[in-house]
């Protein structure tokens, strides 16, 4: 499997001509090295509605006849906004899709999205949970650190955790060590940092602390693609 980095929380992962987008917040997002435009997916996976997770969401399902799959409550919005194809799921559920397997686990956040006709509700976010090509990649979407996590762990052998260290609205650094502690993954990349000044974090601090544990985690340059 492919992963690339976009910045923030997305993710493009790649496999066997397939490609999926993970909450592909590009437009309005500085850090970004692509366009919405130049992105060509098959699916766009969303974690919840945030405006800087759903973000490009639409466009670019409509603009490649990609089918979303996020909770239920998100489909709703995207669907209110002009996308067709989109696949329902909710927390806990699991579901084989042409490319792989797509299970939701929990996330501790909120889900809404904002536009001029005012706030949609986006029910709870969740974290994903995604194997394609014998490899599984855990997405923790927006999420504080939470002691299932372990079960996760332990229910799941993860070959790539993707996390948040940004603090303020989601786990900060300290918290994200722990959570590799519990989810003991092969490998583990920081992410939802430096996009906002309120959620500047330095991503060397991350994985000098996970290596401290005795885990493995690298930092993905914004762009950058790596194969595992
Ligand atoms: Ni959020
Ligand atoms: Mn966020």
């Amino acid at each position: 499997m492919k992963i690339t980095y976009y910045s923030h929380d997305v993710f493009l992962l790649e496999h066997d001509g397939t490609k999926l987008i993970i909450d592909p917040f590009l437009t309005g997002n500085e850090n970004a090295p692509i366009k919405a435009e130049d992105v060509k997916v098959d699916y766009v996976l969303l974690t919840h509605a945030h405006p800087d997770h759903l973000g490009d969401g639409v466009v670019l399902a409509i603009k490649n006849d990609a089918t979303i799959i996020a909770p239920f409550e998100v489909t709703l919005i995207c669907q209110s906004l002009g996308a067709q194809k989109t696949h329902a799921m909710h927390i806990g559920g699991a579901h084989n899709f042409d490319f792989g397997r797509v299970k939701l686990t929990i996330a501790h956040h909120g889900s809404a999205w904002i536009d001029d006709k005012g706030v949609h509700y986006g029910g709870n976010p969740c974290g994903l949970l995604i194997t394609m090509g014998g490899k599984t990649v855990y997405h923790a979407g927006d999420t504080g650190l939470f002691m299932d996590m372990q079960l996760i762990g332990e229910m799941n052998s993860i070959d790539v955790a993707l996390l948040p260290i940004g603090d303020n609205f989601t786990m900060g650094i300290d918290d994200a060590v722990k959570a590799v502690e519990f989810l003991n993954p092969a490998l583990s990349i920081p992410m939802h940092y430096d996009t906002f000044p309120v959620i500047e974090a330095d991503p060397k601090e991350f994985t000098a602390k996970v290596e401290a544990v005795r885990q493995k985690a690298r930092v993905m340059q914004y762009g950058e693609t790596i194969e595992i």
